[in-house]
């Protein structure tokens, strides 16, 4: 029988249902309260979970952002690409800032390294101008194409000198000769290379661990254990805006390949999505803002990207990605954010559909094509007068914000558990199905 709440669960995966940024690091730090390990699955430093807590900011890259909380443990999961530098120096501002990473960070040796050569491959195919993406330049699809080709570099090689240098010999020859040869660029030299990333081995080498193993462990100890997804559905590789996506599977599929636990160790979903739509880089938008509208909800959510400071695209909430999303995740409840920013507005819109011809569609398109012939259909509802920063329960809601609400959950089948209201961690509220 699957326990269908967060509280009563064991093994949860949290994730995000739209493009990214809907603000998973503030609803993972409010779970984190009730877990013991958390883990990363998939994506990189591409991510940036940010959280508030008691005044402070923290924006965590790769670190699980629910290690704010004492005593956890975070493991990067064999799913998840690194970069080592970014890695250290991220440990390493925490613990400036009184978190403990030193017991608390585990490294999956089955985890893939990301390279210069990665980074480089990334930012000169963007700059090339060909099949542009708008990725965030930090090697990331490079470095799962090497894993795919069975050529990566994994944690347990960077670790072992004579594998690092055996692997960076051999790619080196090939990834050299594309940096030169198709993009005009300067050849990246062994030495330096292998001395760089022998310092970053030995920093990282007693974090690095049997990442599957350490997650049965800490089930068979009766742990309670919270996956946390990076990016969002529709930038899953498989199921999202292909080939606007990111290259991992940010499903919930992906924390079990990710982390090396079998699906039926997972017991509950929940999606996050934001009261409306965002999304970063190229790709199709069926819901996006024009002009006036776009930088009225840009600024009063301060959407700009917590890892690239790029601005991000803004829209209406779009039910049709939603429910796409709360199926192919089994989300059991959702997480709504930045229902605040919404405050003040006289109407609010809400795609429940699309036009594709003369038809009217409430699936997702499956391809690009059709996806950009369709139209959004609107429902429009009465906006809320009052701020919503300040309650701490459903009923203390604006009446119209509450109606909102309820339609959203209409929309998508599944009951909302957890609305944020704000960045700090008091703006948030539970409701009944928590
Ligand atoms: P990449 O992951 O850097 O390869 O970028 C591929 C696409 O995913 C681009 O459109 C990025 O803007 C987007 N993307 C990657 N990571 C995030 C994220 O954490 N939030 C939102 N968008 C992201």
């Amino acid at each position: 029988m699957m326990p269908m709440t967060p509280s009563e669960a064991k093994n949860i995966v949290v994730l995000g249902v739209q493009w990214g940024d809907e603000g998973k690091g503030k609803i993972i730090d409010v779970l984190s309260e009730e877990v013991d390990v958390l883990v990363r699955y998939q994506g990189g430093n591409n991510a940036g979970h940010t959280v508030i807590a008691k005044g402070e900011e923290f924006v965590f890259h790769l670190i699980p952002s629910g290690l704010l909380r004492p005593g956890r443990v975070g493991l990067l999961g064999n799913g998840v690409v690194i970069d080592p530098a970014v890695l250290i120096e991220e440990m390493q501002l925490l613990e400036a800032r009184g978190i403990n990473t030193v017991d608390a960070v585990k490294i999956s040796d089955q985890a893939h390294v990301i390279f210069p050569y990665h980074k480089r491959l990334d930012l000169a195919r963007e700059a090339s101008g060909d099949r542009r993406i708008g990725t965030t330049g930090r090697g990331i699809g490079p470095c799962y194409m090497d894993k795919v080709a069975r050529m990566g570099i994994r944690i347990g090689d960077l670790i072992q000198p004579e594998a690092l240098a055996e692997g960076l010999k051999q790619n080196l020859k090939e990834k050299n000769r594309v940096l030169e040869t198709s993009y005009g660029e300067k050849p990246i030299n062994f030495d330096e290379l292998f001395a760089e990333y022998s310092e970053y081995a030995k920093v990282l080498a007693p974090h690095v661990v049997n990442g599957s193993l350490l997650l049965r462990e800490a089930m068979d100890a009766n742990k309670k254990i919270l996956f946390e997804g990076a990016q969002g559905t529709m930038l899953d590789i498989d199921f999202g805006t292909y080939p606007y996506v990111t290259s991992s599977n940010a499903t919930a599929g992906g924390a079990c390949i990710g982390s090396g636990v079998p699906p039926t160790a997972i017991d509950c979903v929940i999606g996050v999505l934001k009261a409306y739509t965002t999304r970063v880089g190229e790709g199709p938008f069926p819901t996006e803002f024009s002009e006036g509208m776009m930088e009225e909800i840009r600024t009063r959510g301060n959407e700009f990207g917590a890892t690239t400071g790029r601005p991000r695209r803004c829209g209406w909430f779009d039910a049709v990605i939603a429910k796409h999303s709360v199926w192919l995740n089994g989300c059991n409840s959702v997480a709504v954010t930045k229902l605040d920013v919404l405050d003040g507005l006289e109407s609010v819109d809400i795609c429940v559909g699309y036009r594709l011809g003369n038809e009217t569609i409430t699936h997702f398109p499956s391809d690009l094509k059709t996806l950009n012939a369709c139209q959004p259909i609107y429902e429009t509802m009465p906006g809320w007068q009052g701020a919503t920063s300040d309650a701490s329960c459903l009923e203390e809601l604006p009446p119209e914000a509450q109606t909102y609400l309820k339609r959203l959950e209409q929309l998508i089948g599944i009951p909302v558990s957890l609305i944020s209201t704000g960045s700090a961690r008091e703006q948030s509220f539970k409701t009944a199905c928590w």
